[in-house]
């Protein structure tokens, strides 16, 4: 009776052992995508970590999703503001779409949402992010934008969005002042919250 008792113990230890791994290794359907930069920054000086970095960071912890940072090939963006600002006024007047690394790429069809994150340039989505949505297929998938900004709010994000992703449905999006992701993260944490409950996700934390 005794061994009887001991060997059930070991089979149900096993059980909840795989049963708790699985639950560790299943993969996110959730992808949170996006560019950001750090150097220098309008008002907030110099920065190590960009602002859309950060509020990307707080919706894949809430969301429990995974992460993946759009970087240029080769990167020819400069690190203070002035400059930055000319090179993307060039590739907007140029409709450029500057090469991003793919290496890191994840397989996008094994996500259902995408949340879909950058910087307001020039009241539009770096070029960049065009080059991702054109060459890419989001058929069928929730995307979900996010900018940071320093006034221009979402500034069409979620408009232009759908126009390069028609096959996509486009949900509502979060517009964050970059000033306060770096300054008044509680607030921030605060604001993704209700966004995300809003959208319908359980808090994963
Ligand atoms: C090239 C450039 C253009 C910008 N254009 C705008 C703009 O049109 N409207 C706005 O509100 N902020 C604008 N900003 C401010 C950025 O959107 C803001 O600082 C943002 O939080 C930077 O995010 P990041 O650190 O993730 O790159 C611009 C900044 C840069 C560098």
């Amino acid at each position: 009776m005794k061994k009887l008792f001991v060997l059930l113990t070991v089979v149900m230890a096993i059980c909840a052992m795989s049963c708790f791994s699985y639950a560790d290794d299943e993969a996110s359907d959730i992808l949170v995508m996006y560019f950001s930069r750090t150097g220098e920054q309008y008002t907030v000086g110099v920065i190590d970590k960009g602002n859309t970095a950060i509020v990307a960071e707080m919706i894949a912890e809430q969301t429990g999703a995974d992460l993946f940072e759009v970087l240029p090939v080769d990167d020819h963006y400069p690190m203070t503001y002035n400059a930055l600002t000319d090179v993307a006024k060039q590739e907007q007047n140029a409709k450029a779409r500057p090469e991003y690394d793919k290496e890191e790429q994840p397989d996008f069809s094994q996500y259902e949402t995408i949340f879909i994150g950058a910087p307001v340039w020039w009241g539009d989505w770096p070029m960049i992010m065009y080059t991702v949505f054109e060459n890419n297929d989001f058929t069928g998938k929730k995307l979900i934008p996010f900018s940071t900004h320093e006034g221009s709010g979402l500034s069409g994000f979620d408009r232009k969005l759908q126009n390069a992703c028609p096959d996509a449905e486009v949900l509502t999006g979060l517009a964050i002042r970059g000033n306060d992701c770096q300054n008044r993260q509680d607030s921030v944490k605060q604001s993704v919250e209700d966004w995300l409950s809003g959208l319908g996700f359980q808090n994963a934390q």
